[in-house]
C-alpha cells in the first residue's frame, strides 16, 4: 500500500532545501508526496525561529492537526527545524502537544530515517535533539522540488551574533563544505539539467575561514568556470566581509548574476553598532561604491529592521535616508521580533508595537515605490528569463533575469527550465509582463 508525506516549511532557503532533504529521506523509506495533511502517513513540520510569528504559525499549525491524528492513529507527527533547537523548546512543544511522534533538531535531521524507524517500532514518541558537533555531513540525497534551480549549501552555522539574531544559538558555528564535495555536487546538477545554482549559507563571504581551503571568491569562480548554460546565485553575505575580490570575480564571469543581497539592518551607526554587526553606514557605502564600481548596474537587495530596542525616530529617519541612497531594488523588511536567549532581548527601551507598526509602514511604502521604479525602467526593454514556472492563475509562465526580477509571458509551450528573452510591455509592482521575442 502507498504511503504518503506532507511537509511543512517555514522561514528561509535554507529551510526550503533542508525541507528537500528531509523529502529525500522520507522517500527513501517508501512514500510518496501528496497536497495535504488529511490524506499523509506522515507530517513533517520544518520551523522556523527567527522571529516570534514564524514560531507562533507552527505551534498553531501542529494545533490542528490534533483532530486529524485522533482520527488517524497511525498518522505520524515530526516536528523538525530551528524551533526544536532552542533550549527548552522540545519538551515544551511535547508537553502541549503530546500526540507529537517525533521531534528532531537542525543538527541531526540527517538521523531522520532511523528516528522514523525507532518510532515505527515503539509507541513512545522519538524526541532527540543533538548540539552542533562541528562535523559537516555529507551524504544526503535531496529530493529537488525547485527546478530549474538547485540549492545547494556550502556553509552552515554562524559565527556572528548578531545581538537579536538567533540562529547561532540554534544552528550553530559557522563550519564550511568541503570546495571539492560543492563543485562535484554542481556538477552533477549541472550534468542533470539544472539552469541555475544557488549557494547557500548564513553568510558566504566567511565560506573556508579557519581552513586551508579556497575562499568565496575562488569557489565563485571555479564554479563559474564550469561548462554549460547556467546561472550562479548566493546567499546571504554580511557587508563586513564583502570584498572587492568578490566584486572583481562578479564582474568578470557572466554566469554570475548581477545581483547581490546584501543586508543592511539599520541606516544608523548607533543602532548597527547595538546591533554588534561590526560596520557603519559610511563602511556600507563604500562597499556599494566598490560594487557599483565593478558592476554599474549592479541590483542590490536587503533586509531591514525596525524597531530594534533603543531605536529613535533620528536612528530610524537615518535608514530611510539610507534606503533612499542606495535605492536598493527591492528590501525585506521586518519589525525586530524579541528572541529569548539573544543580547537584544535584555536591553533596555523596547520599542512599543505601535511605533514599530508606524515604522514600518513608512519603510515599506519608500521601498514599494523604489521597487516599483526599478521595474519600470524596464518597460521597452528586452530581458532574457530562467522560466521557472507557470501561473495558472495568470496563465502566464513566469522566471527571473539575471538582476533577479521577476517576468511573466504566455506561450503555447511548456518553458520551464528555458531561457527566453522577452520585450517588456507593461510594469507591474515587483513584476514585468512582456512578450516572447
Ligand atoms: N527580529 C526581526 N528580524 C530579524 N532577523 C533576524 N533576526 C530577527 C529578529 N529577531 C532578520 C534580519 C536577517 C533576516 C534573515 O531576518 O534582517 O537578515
Ligand atoms: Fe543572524 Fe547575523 Fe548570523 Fe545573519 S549574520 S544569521 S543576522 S547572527
Amino acid at each position: 500500500m502507498k504511503k504518503f508525506y506532507y511537509i511543512i516549511t517555514y522561514g528561509c532557503q535554507m529551510n526550503v532545501h533542508e525541507s528537500e532533504k528531509i523529502a529525500g529521506i522520507l522517500r527513501e523509506l517508501g512514500y510518496e508526496s501528496c497536497d495535504g495533511a488529511e490524506r499523509a502517513d506522515i507530517v513533517v513540520f520544518n520551523t522556523c525561529c527567527i522571529r516570534e510569528n514564524a514560531e507562533n504559525h507552527a505551534f498553531g499549525n501542529i494545533g490542528m492537526l490534533k483532530k486529524l491524528k485522533s482520527e488517524n492513529r497511525n498518522m505520524i507527527i515530526a516536528v523538525g527545524g530551528c524551533l526544536t533547537q532552542q533550549m527548552g523548546k522540545a519538551d515544551n512543544l511535547k508537553s502541549k502537544f503530546p500526540y507529537v511522534d517525533i521531534i528532531f533538531g537542525t543538527h541531526n535531521l540527517h538521523k531522520l530515517k532511523e528516528l522514523i524507524i525507532l518510532k515505527e517500532k515503539q509507541k513512545k514518541a522519538v524526541i532527540q535533539i543533538e548540539e552542533d558537533s562541528g562535523v559537516v555531513y555529507e551524504g544526503d540525497s535531496p529530493f529537488r522540488t525547485s527546478y530549474p534551480n538547485a540549492w545547494v549549501n556550502i556553509t552552515y552555522g554562524c559565527n556572528n551574533f548578531c545581538s537579536y539574531c538567533i540562529v547561532p544559538y540554534v544552528r550553530g558555528r559557522e563550519r564550511s563544505r568541503k570546495s571539492e564535495d560543492i563543485i562535484a555536487e554542481v556538477k552533477t546538477l549541472i550534468a542533470e539539467g539544472y539552469k541555475e545554482i544557488t549557494l547557500l549559507g548564513q553568510n558566504v563571504n566567511s565560506y573556508g575561514n579557519g581552513t586551508d581551503d579556497i575562499s568565496f571568491p575562488k569557489l565563485l569562480e571555479s564554479i563559474a568556470l564550469l561548462d554549460g548554460k547556467f546561472r550562479l546565485r548566493f546567499m546571504t553575505s554580511h557587508p563586513k566581509d564583502f570584498s572587492e575580490e568578490l566584486a572583481a570575480v562578479m564582474a568578470k564571469y557572466p554566469k554570475i548574476c548581477r545581483c547581490l543581497h546584501l543586508p543592511v539592518q539599520s541606516g544608523s551607526n548607533a543602532i548597527l553598532k547595538q546591533m554588534n554587526r561590526k560596520y557603519t553606514v559610511e563602511d556600507y557605502l563604500a562597499k556599494m561604491e566598490i560594487l557599483h564600481r565593478y558592476i554599474p548596474d549592479c541590483a542590490v537587495t536587503t533586509d531591514i529592521i525596525v524597531g530594534f530596542p533603543g531605536e529613535s525616530d533620528e536612528d530610524f529617519a537615518a535608514t530611510l535616508d539610507l534606503v533612499k541612497r542606495v535605492n536598493f531594488a527591492s528590501a525585506f523588511t521586518f519589525v525586530y521580533s524579541k528572541r529569548e536567549g539573544t543580547v537584544a532581548a535584555k536591553m533596555p527601551c523596547q520599542i512599543s508595537e505601535e511605533v514599530s507598526k508606524s515604522r514600518i509602514m513608512k519603510l515599506v511604502e519608500l521601498v514599494n515605490a523604489q521597487t516599483r521604479r526599478h521595474t519600470e525602467s524596464y518597460v521597452g526593454k528586452t530581458i532574457e528569463i530562467l522560466c521557472e514556472d507557470f501561473d495558472a492563475k495568470k496563465q502566464m509562465y513566469m522566471g527571473r533575469d539575471e538582476y533577479g526580477r521577476m517576468g511573466y509571458f504566455k506561450s503555447d509551450v511548456n518553458e520551464i527550465g528555458n531561457f527566453v528573452n522577452i520585450r517588456v510591455q507593461k510594469a507591474n509592482g515587483v513584476s514585468r509582463l512582456g512578450e516572447r521575442v
